[in-house]
């Protein structure tokens, strides 16, 4: 195979550098870019532009742009546009510290979305034209179309809808990646869908590349960047703790009948808590198990390796530097076992609520009566954003919440009166577990998951604390059904504010 990357003698003439492409986009536009959990998002323009806009605040011109993207990007996107105060808003999810910092000091619009929702919303017509779209790929096709680079996203949506397109080819993304991508080119808008024919986690119904008008192709920039690729940090002993229990409890849930014995097709978001369960799973004998989910990390590279794991169907990945080694090496092995889709199918409700996915996300809190809070820290400052979690919880099978039980060293517990932030109701919720136990809120009345979450979760710090709370609520509080006192409901949380502890005298 040449080892030239762009196949289009017509595209292979419209090569700039990154400052000639990032001229291309002007102050106020709506620009879509690239980029799911730091992988396949554009590396060299969003620099460039944050020179350009730099330069103009230096000048005292203002300059900014509306951001969208499939979900968190890098330090080298969200973090220097953040930098230069070059988003006016930013959607749908962000994880970078110094977008978050500025979201929380009130400079920086952030709209918080499902990820499922972006490309319909935009289609919609809900936020506006799209000016640019900034799309990395692996490499570009004799026809023109786009080989996707390690996510896919929204980046149909965004080569379909927008004015003008500047395309990143990286190099460093793997060539060999080309047919591990499934884009599906058949929704619609309403009243005109049909039923999306996905029935497997690793159907495909679409297509290995991506279209794009080329006369909308106003720039072409070679990169050769690696994706954030974080190091992998082995799992703590409360995240094993909490592996241990669910596992135990899928365990149960086979022997019961109610789940097969290859389990349903896993969602798993990212972090410490799904890395021990990936690894419990396979220490604990399953087999030919499947994933539907939106990233793939470590862990299921390894599941996949050692048969624990027939095949998984993904938008992007978040691997360390070390797994993304094994990835390109392996390609093959992977690419006949990974389909990376886009975002909209990735996190489709139809589509999670007909596979019955066992959907496992973390949280920041949950209260007595499993509603549970994933993004805001003492119901006012965002953490990262809602992502894919409420698209699976509300549609899955099982909807399940991880966390340890307390949070900054003790000080906050998960479990409290009353969720500061509400993203997913309780009856998105089915199980909640933390290194204190598991709650199986199934089936049951809010006061029946009361006490369930004071004795199975809650730690012991703070469990006569919650029970003295949910003990008065039932005598004093205003109605039975849900008992709150709502003078009292918030206050560890303004405890907290006031003295760094929800524990009274802490
Ligand atoms: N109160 C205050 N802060 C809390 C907290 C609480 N109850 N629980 C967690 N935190 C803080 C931690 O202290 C940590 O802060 P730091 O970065 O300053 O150290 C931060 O939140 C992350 O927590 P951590 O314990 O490292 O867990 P995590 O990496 O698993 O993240 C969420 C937990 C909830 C933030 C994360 O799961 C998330 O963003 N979820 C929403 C999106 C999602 O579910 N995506 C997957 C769907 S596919």
């Amino acid at each position: 195979m040449s080892s030239e990357r762009i196949l289009d003698s017509r595209l292979r003439e419209r090569v700039v550098s990154a400052a000639e492409a990032a001229d291309l986009i002007q102050p106020g536009e709506t620009v879509a870019m690239s980029g799911f959990t730091g992988s396949g998002y554009p590396k060299q323009v969003p620099l460039a532009l944050a020179e350009r806009i730099d330069r103009y605040h230096q000048a005292g011109q203002p300059f900014q742009i509306r951001l969208l993207t499939g979900a968190s990007t890098a330090p080298e996107l969200d973090g220097v546009l953040a930098k230069v105060d070059g988003i006016a808003l930013r959607l749908p999810f962000q994880a970078d510290p110094d977008a978050r910092k500025r979201i929380n000091d009130g400079r920086l619009e952030y709209m918080d979305t499902h990820l499922s929702h972006v490309a319909q919303h935009t289609w919609f017509g809900f936020y506006g034209d799209i000016d640019t779209a900034v799309i990395e790929v692996s490499s570009i096709r004799a026809d023109g179309s786009l080989v996707p680079a390690t996510s896919v996203g929204n980046n149909k949506t965004w080569l379909d809808l927008a004015r003008k397109v500047i395309i990143e080819v990286n190099e460093w993304q793997p060539r060999d990646v080309e047919g591990m991508h499934d884009v599906y080119y058949g929704t619609a808008l309403p009243p005109h869908r049909k039923p999306i024919p996905l029935v497997n986690p690793n159907d495909r119904i679409g297509e290995t590349a991506l279209r794009c008008d080329p006369d909308k192709i106003v720039a072409v920039v070679r990169t050769d960047a690696a994706d954030r690729n974080s190091p992998f940090n082995p799992p703590d002993a409360a995240s094993e703790q909490i592996a241990a229990y669910l596992i135990e409890f899928l365990q149960r849930e086979v022997s019961r009948g109610r789940l097969p014995a290859q389990l349903l097709p896993l969602q798993s978001g990212v972090g410490n808590i799904p890395n021990a369960v990936l690894a419990g799973l396979a220490a604990s004998g399953f087999r030919d198990l499947t994933a539907y989910t939106e990233v793939i990390q470590d862990g299921m590279l390894d599941l996949l390796r050692d048969g624990t794991l027939k095949h998984a169907s993904c938008t992007g990945f978040a691997l360390s530097p070390e797994a993304n080694e094994e990835f390109k090496r392996n390609l093959d092995f992977y690419r006949s076992r990974i389909v990376m889709r886009t975002q909209e199918i990735s996190n489709h409700p139809e589509i999670i609520r007909r596979l019955g996915c066992i959907c496992m996300n973390g949280m920041i809190e949950a209260d007595l009566y499993g509603n549970v809070n994933s993004t805001h820290v003492m119901g006012s400052r965002i953490q990262n954003g809602i992502g894919g979690s409420g698209d699976f919880a509300r549609n899955g099978y099982l909807s399940i919440f991880l966390s340890p039980s307390t949070a900054k060293q003790g000080s906050i517990s998960a479990l409290v009166p009353m969720v500061s932030h509400v993203d997913h109701t309780e009856h998105d919720v089915s199980i909640i577990v933390t290194e204190q136990g598991l709650a199986d809120l199934r089936g049951l009345s809010p006061k029946q998951r009361a006490r369930l979450l004071i004795e199975r979760c809650t730690h012991p710090d703070y469990r006569d604390l919650l029970a003295d709370y949910y003990d008065r609520a039932l005598h004093h509080s205003y109605g039975r059904h849900t008992p709150h006192l709502l003078a009292e409901a918030l206050s560890w949380h303004q405890r907290w504010l006031d003295t760094g502890s929800m524990q009274p005298g802490g």
